[in-house]
């Protein structure tokens, strides 16, 4: 009988489906907060230097993540080529996540240390240096335009505010850390040290 009173008024059914979705989910997202696993950070995470945060921020800027992923999932086809699959403890200092969504390039969680700088360098200026037929776009400029140290000590103090444990002397020190330095090779710096903290390759 009361199943027939819900299934015919629309507005109470929403409402209990409404009710309904919300304990599910938060059944299923609440535990996930408690789980060590998924909020402590790996052994060996560092929080980025100043000169890798500032790369990371030219990564957001330029557009890198429409194009690559940060997150290898766990099948064999991803671990044979990218490496070790992600974990939720390798992430719990980025703010935001650079997970993406959509690989026209390949996915760049393991790229730390994979190529020479020199190699980044020239394959940023313009990838058909070194791979003919990528249709990656060229970021001539990165070799041009200076990092802007004025906001780094800001944004550090933005990121420990949200848990990233930054001490008083690297946001003290993020100005001078960045001086003369060009956009190329912070984003650079920031390049070679994705996924460097679980190193096991295949
Ligand atoms: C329009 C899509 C697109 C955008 C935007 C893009 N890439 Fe790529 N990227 C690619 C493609 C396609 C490849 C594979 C061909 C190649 O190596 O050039 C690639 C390859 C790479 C590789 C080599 C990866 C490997 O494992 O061999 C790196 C590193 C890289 N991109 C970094 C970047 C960075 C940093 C940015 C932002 C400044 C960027 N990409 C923006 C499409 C893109």
């Amino acid at each position: 009988m009361s199943h027939q009173i819900i299934e015919k008024n629309m507005g109470l059914m929403m409402i209990l489906v409404v009710v309904l979705v919300t304990i599910g989910g938060a059944a299923e997202i609440v535990p996930l907060f408690f789980d060590d696993k998924i909020t402590e950070p790996v052994d060996g995470l560092k929080p980025l230097t100043a000169k890798q945060l500032e790369g990371r921020d030219i990564y957001i800027r330029e557009g890198c993540h429409v194009c690559h992923t940060q997150m290898v999932r766990p099948f064999r086809h991803e671990t044979e080529r990218y490496g070790h699959y992600s974990v939720a403890g390798e992430y719990v200092y980025d703010h935001p996540f650079m997970w993406g969504s959509k690989r026209t390039g390949p996915d760049l969680t393991r790229v730390g240390g994979r190529y020479s700088d020199e190699w980044h360098r020239l394959h940023l200026e313009d990838p058909r240096q070194l791979v003919p037929g990528s249709n990656m776009p060229s970021y001539p400029w990165l070799s041009e335009n200076k990092v802007n140290p004025n906001r780094t000590a800001r944004k550090m103090r933005g990121l420990r505010f949200l848990g990233v444990p930054y001490t008083d002397e690297d946001i003290a020190g993020a100005a001078d850390a960045l001086e003369d330095t060009l956009e190329m090779d912070a984003l650079i710096a920031y390049l070679q040290q994705l996924g460097t903290v679980i190193s096991e390759r295949r």
